[in-house]
């Protein structure tokens, strides 16, 4: 088992549950504070208690922990299930190319970080500065920048990358990305755009259309909780009904 050191971040899952860097020292929380200096030295999967009694396992975080807990969201953010059908659905992996717009919150950029390191890299585009200062925190704090080009620019103007394995746009006016976007896609590379409302999905399969993409769809993931006990078990009363609609496209 992996020992912790002063320069790793982790998960303290109790009451509530927190991502913190062990460098922090004294950590302040509603259960009471947490002397993480103590855990240097300890085993990952240790216990520890706070001030007022309260325990919480210590573990090592992955890239979901990150997101949900520590990333710091301003616009709307692409949610998990959604990333991992465009992930799924493209093929994306290690060596992928990728370019991405708008950044926004770089939840979708560290989520594909992740999964295009060692050898690809994600080109993302933020029109606004100050989505994009915010942006390039949460990349840094994900410690995935050497895999994350970020630019603070309007992708409307043009791009220089080209021969990419996946445009990903999730902007307002995606439309009129797409026939850049079908130019910077090698062949066999895809296009998804992330889109909120159906009237954007009609202006996006318009101009798809128009490029010789093939296999094209528009889905929505919709998940559905269950609750399971030793009586009766049914799906949760509750669900998130819609985030956004993803149309795919694979270029020829
Ligand atoms: C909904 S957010 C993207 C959220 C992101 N997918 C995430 O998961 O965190 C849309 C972003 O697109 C940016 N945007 C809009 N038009 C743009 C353009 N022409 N070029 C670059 N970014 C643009 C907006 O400023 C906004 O930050």
């Amino acid at each position: 088992m992996e020992k912790i050191t002063a320069s790793d971040k982790v998960l303290l899952l109790g009451k509530s549950d927190f991502l913190v860097d062990v460098a922090k020292g004294m950590f302040h929380t509603n259960h009471g504070t947490i002397n993480l200096s103590k855990l240097v030295g300890k085993k990952f999967g240790t216990i520890i208690k706070s001030s007022k009694g309260e325990s919480f396992s210590v573990l090592r975080p992955n890239i979901n922990d990150f997101l949900d807990k520590r990333l710091a969201r301003l616009p709307q953010i692409i949610s998990l299930k959604d990333c991992s059908l465009i992930a799924g659905l493209t093929g994306l992996s290690s060596g992928y190319n990728v370019i991405e717009a708008g950044t926004g919150s770089a939840f979708l950029t560290v989520f594909m970080a992740n999964l295009v390191k060692p050898n690809g890299k994600i080109f993302t585009y933020e029109l606004r500065s100050d989505f994009f200062k915010s942006a390039k925190k949460n990349i840094d704090d994900s410690g995935l920048s050497a895999f994350v080009d970020a630019k603070n620019r309007d992708i409307s103007k043009g791009f220089k990358e080209k021969d990419v394995d996946l445009v990903v746009l999730d902007m307002i006016g995606a439309e009129k990305i797409v026939p850049k976007a079908y130019k910077a896609i090698k062949s066999g590379g895809f296009l998804v755009v992330y889109s909120p409302y159906i009237e954007q999905v009609k202006a996006v399969c318009n101009e798809i259309e128009m490029e010789s993409f093939t296999e094209v769809r528009t889905l929505e993931c919709l998940v559905r909780d269950y609750k399971i006990t030793r009586d009766f078990s049914r799906p949760n009363t509750t669900m998130l009904a819609h985030t956004g609609y993803m149309t795919f496209a694979r270029k020829v």
